[in-house]
């Protein structure tokens, strides 16, 4: 697929409708989560890119959360603006940006601001029910619309699929372009050994991936709720760990020798117990130490190595030592070529600053999951030649 990207002519004098991944975790207090940030850091550069060419205008628009529809206070993007706008000053933009909580308003009325962001495109049910005339009323913010919502772009939504169209003059932004280039150059690059470490608590969001890395990786290490439900579909007996019942029999049909899972785990309170010995009463958290000396050394192996969920139930410094200890190990292959995406496997890599010891680290969890499978990416075909 072919990515339309814009020119200096393209941008100049025009007012900007630009499409951002805005999906960023807000902590209790309010503010944006410090390691869930990756998404707004890279809107940043794309901002600069876009006054540096001249823009009149540039209104972000995107989504936060799934309010169904209504407005939430809780998925509001107020603080995101906030903590963009934090991040931009950094960046040297000191552009003020306008935050517009009235998906409804004229606008006409703000023809003077330079930079707005509009509220939670979801707090409208026309934006997931793919409205024509809400994209109608967003398209009306601009004369040019720029897609750099990599992460959104799985989804055939209003403001990815239908406001391009309204617009006519649609284009990918860096962001987007560099995600999907990098992305596809990783699947055409694959070398052996390709190790793929895969975890996280639902095997069903994640059975295609494990489908096409059955036909190409040579060794998936599986970890996480994911590993519990594996396991219990072979009749392993799980005690009261997190297994995704309605699941078993699509995870029974995940054979191969390339499948590595856990022999032992770190259950709750911290013992450590051989997979095969978990009591009715027990739930396992963590790969346990033996698991993770196997994946470390399978990882030290690899030339090409991809990463999307974690090992266990990391939120909980008891439980996160299997997600560290393979973020360390993958960081540590400066020989292999590397990529890692999922909100919380960032997380984790942000958390241990080592973003920058990764080949790539994609913005997209679901995104990036479909694109590597070869899914349908509405978002993109938008946007393509
Ligand atoms: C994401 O975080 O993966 C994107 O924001 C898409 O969110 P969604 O799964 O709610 O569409």
């Amino acid at each position: 697929m072919e990515l339309r990207r814009y020119a200096q002519e393209d941008i100049q004098g025009k007012r900007v409708v630009l499409r951002s991944d805005l999906d960023v975790s807000v902590n209790p207090e309010g503010v944006v989560d410090q390691y869930h940030d990756l998404r707004l850091e890279r809107v940043v550069p794309t901002l600069s890119g876009l006054f540096s060419f001249g823009a009149r205008q540039v209104v972000i628009m995107g989504h936060r959360g799934s309010p169904e529809g209504a407005a939430m206070p809780e998925y509001s993007l107020a603080p995101v603006c906030e903590r963009l706008a934090e991040l931009c000053r950094a960046e040297g933009l000191d552009e003020p940006i306008t935050f517009i909580d009235d998906l409804g308003v004229e606008p006409t009325s703000h023809r003077d601001q330079d930079l707005i962001m509009l509220e939670n495109l979801r707090f409208d049910p026309g934006e997931k029910a793919a409205d024509s005339g809400f994209a109608s009323r967003l398209a009306r913010w601009g004369e040019v619309y720029v897609n750099d919502a990599f992460g959104s772009s799985h989804r055939g939504h209003a403001s990815l699929v239908l406001v391009p169209r309204a617009m006519g003059q649609a284009f990918a932004g860096p962001a987007l372009a560099c995600e999907a280039e990098e992305l596809e150059s990783f699947l055409v690059g694959i070398k052996g050994p390709f190790v793929a470490v895969v975890g996280g608590a639902k095997i069903s969001t994640k059975l295609p991936l494990l489908s096409l890395l059955a036909q190409r990786a040579q060794s998936i290490l599986v970890g996480g709720a994911l590993a519990n439900t594996i396991l219990a579909s072979r009749g392993v007996s799980m005690g009261a760990s997190l297994v995704e019942a309605a699941m078993l029999n699509k995870a029974s049909e995940l054979s191969g020798e390339a499948f590595i899972l856990p022999g032992d785990a770190v259950a709750a309170g911290g013992k450590v117990v051989d997979i095969g010995a978990v009591s009715s009463n027990q739930a396992v958290l963590d790969i346990g130490p033996e698991t993770i000396k196997l994946f470390v050394q399978r990882i030290g192996e690899a030339k090409t190595i991809l990463w999307n969920g974690p090992l266990g139930a990391f939120e909980e410094s008891a439980y996160a030592r299997g997600s560290e200890e393979i973020a360390r190990a993958i960081a540590k292959n400066r020989t292999s070529r590397t990529l890692a995406g999922g909100g919380e496997t960032v997380e984790l890599i942000e958390r241990l600053g080592l973003i920058d010891r990764f080949g790539f680290v994609s913005a997209g969890g679901g995104a990036m999951l479909t694109f590597l499978v070869g899914g349908d990416m509405p978002g993109l075909e938008a946007v393509s030649l």
